[in-house]
């Protein structure tokens, strides 16, 4: 592949052009709209700092969250913007719309080493749509904010495997560059797909058993073994004819799970006890039972003690390691054991030489929310669908356009 990145862009200079970046600013907010995990803003600083401090007029665009199309306030990238200039040390200026009035006044009147953060770009329906034209519309106007010789940096992993306007489509309009976030994550990415040195180990949790089915399909002929936890797990036991009770359940998914475990038995290991509770909330009080023990009125909030030992034994030797998705509801201690296990797992393996990546937003928030040290993995990455497409194989339209 053929991707400038942003250093080429430097060197060939960037002092009073505008320059356009995506960047992936999703970050998880509690009730009261205060950032919880402000991991992918810290790691956009890098790209959007260097552009600034060489003097161009740099506009960020970015997502928040899943907007029905339209400007809504609990969707706002205001407490984004807020957190991201304290993360520079310099203000950052939110547009109050997309590619509209303010955006383009805004974006006019930007002075060298400026940086202009337009509103959540989904605000436009245009970004997400499967209409090329209407995508390609919109990209026109994004171009506009920066000028004829303007330029794109792609750093917003996260969204890749997205084909959609400010990802895609102003790449075909501008020069096009890797920002360093974006060139870091596929590096790792190659390293863990290239040269996998064996026992090479795949942790799957979080709820979406549906997301990660055609990843499994994958991984399993090419990893050791596939440890499943978090809500999916449970459709797993359900294909098994064991009764869940009350948890999380994709009945449209039993079959291909039962099929799955057909065919790959031997690599794919699931729970052995689980945590369960009454309700889902923090307070539900907690027991651990069987997996195949659940009672019909419990649901399975966490892996149990048994499974973690069982996991733990099975990451001890794996040289090569990756992890996407908690293996309980660890926002809620109760419910946390298991997926601090399976880390703590995964950082002594790491510890004796594994290479290891843990890959998405959930699994991500929970190593700094449960207060384990991030130096411990290899690589935490910010794309959890992003990073999950790649290893699936799969074409990541926001890579593949910046090839020349
Ligand atoms: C993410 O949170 O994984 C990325 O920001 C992409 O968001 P999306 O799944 O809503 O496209």
């Amino acid at each position: 592949m053929a991707v400038k990145t942003l250093d080429d862009l430097l060197t060939e200079g960037v002092e009073g052009r505008g320059v356009l970046v995506r960047s992936d600013l999703n970050v998880p907010l509690d009730d009261d709209r205060n950032i919880t995990d402000p991991g992918r803003i810290i790691a956009s600083v890098p790209t959007l700092k260097a552009l600034s401090d060489a003097g161009a007029k740099v506009v960020v665009t970015a997502h928040l969250g899943r907007p029905k199309g339209g400007p809504s306030p609990e969707f706002s990238l205001a407490p984004v913007a807020k957190a991201l200039g304290e993360q520079l040390g310099r203000h950052v200026q939110l547009a109050g719309d997309v590619v509209g009035t303010d955006a383009l006044a805004r974006a006019e009147g930007l002075t060298d080493g400026d940086i202009l953060l337009l509103e959540n770009i989904r605000f436009d329906a245009r970004e997400t749509s499967k209409d090329d034209g209407e995508r390609l519309a919109l990209a026109r106007q994004l171009v506009e904010l920066v000028g004829d010789d303007g330029a794109f940096v792609s750093d917003g992993f996260g969204v890749v495997h997205r084909k959609q306007a400010s990802v895609y489509d102003v790449a075909t309009l501008l020069p096009h560059y890797a920002g360093t976030l974006v060139a870091a994550e596929i590096k790792v990415l190659e390293q863990l797909t290239s040269s996998t040195e064996r026992p090479y180990a795949v942790v799957l949790g979080g709820s979406k058993v549906s997301d990660k089915l055609a990843v499994i399909e994958n991984l399993a002929t090419k990893a050791d073994s596939i440890v499943i936890g978090g809500g999916m797990c449970f459709t797993f036991l359900a294909s098994q004819g064991v009764s869940v009770g009350s948890s999380l359940l994709e009945e449209g998914m039993i079959d291909t799970c039962r099929k799955l475990l057909e065919d790959y038995g031997d690599v794919i290991h699931l729970p052995v006890d689980i945590v369960v509770a009454d309700e889902f909330k923090a307070d539900s009080p907690a027991e651990t039972v069987a997996a195949d023990r659940i009672p019909d009125n419990k649901m399975g909030l966490d892996i149990g003690p048994g499974s973690v030992e069982r996991f733990t034994t099975l990451l001890s030797n794996a040289k090569t390691i990756f992890w996407n998705g908690p293996m309980g509801v660890f926002e809620f201690p109760a419910f946390a054991a298991g997926t601090k296990g399976l880390a703590e797992a995964i950082i002594a393996a790491t510890g004796k030489g594994a290479f290891s990546v843990v890959g998405g937003g959930d699994s991500a928030a929970a190593v700094r929310q449960l207060g384990l040290p991030e130096d411990g993995f290899s690589h935490i990455s910010t794309g959890g669908g992003a990073s999950l497409e790649y290893l699936e194989g799969k074409t990541l339209p926001g890579i593949e356009v910046l090839d020349d």
